[in-house]
């Protein structure tokens, strides 16, 4: 797992964008993981920068979200395909047609969170996953005690979960119960994953996540197990991190070759 530290959000979503970027100029139809949330603004941000200069393209690339709510109605502002719609393929310009968001409105639910993460199959995978993590050490809506091995399905979301939503809602009554996301496994299997996180409030999760023993009671440390995992976080989220001045050492000392991996 790679580790950077950076002074600011805008310093983490510069880094974390110049990885998906990176990807894109590779392969301009790449498969990007997306992620709703506060904390991945920062990268949409740059990226769009990017877009706007002229130095990428999203239009060949194509999107899976990482989850929906399950409950509330497709042209509800916070649904997650509104989310993803405003917040990442409008500024950035990908096609819509080629940007997925799970159906938490399907009347086979089961059955929608399956020919998803076999839709994620057919594309032949995700070529970087972007993620945030919860205060309760969740990624994607893999709440604590999520297995490892699990794929995109139906979870019920964390009574910290939705207290930490209900900014996005007039009331936390209003902030659905049950949500479909990606499972861990399903996580696991992109060939890179980028987790930005930024604030005092998530720097026990992240550190819980990256020292912390794996297990599924910090369902973010998953990704101790994965090959090409790059975590970049301010210091405010670093605060808990015992290997912090390790981490800024090596981000410092970085081979110049390894910036284009
Ligand atoms: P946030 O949420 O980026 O809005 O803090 C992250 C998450 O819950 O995964």
């Amino acid at each position: 797992m790679e580790i950077i530290i950076m002074s600011t959000p805008a310093d983490v979503g510069r880094v974390a964008a110049a990885k998906i970027a990176s990807v894109v100029a590779k392969n301009p139809s790449a498969v990007i993981g997306l992620a709703t949330g506060s904390s991945p603004l920062v990268i949409y941000t740059e990226l769009k920068r990017r877009v706007d200069a002229g130095e990428i393209s999203f239009a060949q690339a194509r999107g899976f979200a990482l989850d929906e709510y399950v409950g509330i109605p497709l042209e509800h502002p916070e649904s997650y395909a509104n989310v993803i719609a405003r917040d990442v393929v409008v500024p950035l310009g990908f096609d819509p047609a080629r940007v997925r968001v799970p159906n938490g409105r399907a009347d086979d639910l089961e059955s929608a969170a399956k020919e998803y993460d076999a839709a994620i199959h057919s594309a032949g995978g995700i070529d970087v996953q972007i993620l945030g993590i919860g205060t309760n050490g969740h990624i994607g809506f893999n709440e604590p005690t999520s297995s490892f091995a699990s794929r995109t399905r139906i979870k019920t979301l964390a009574p910290r979960t939705r207290e930490d939503n209900a900014r996005y809602f007039d009331s936390l009554e209003l902030v659905p119960m049950h949500c479909m996301t990606q499972g861990l496994g399903t996580i696991l299997d992109a060939q890179q994953v980028v987790l930005v996180a930024h604030g005092t409030a998530k720097a026990k999760a992240v550190a819980a996540a990256i020292e912390g023993p794996v297990s599924s009671f910090v369902p973010g440390s998953a990704l101790q197990l994965h090959e090409h995992a790059m975590v970049v976080v301010d210091e405010d989220a670093a605060a808990e991190l015992q290997l912090a001045d390790y981490y800024r050492y090596t981000y410092a000392n970085k081979p110049t070759w390894q910036f284009d991996l």
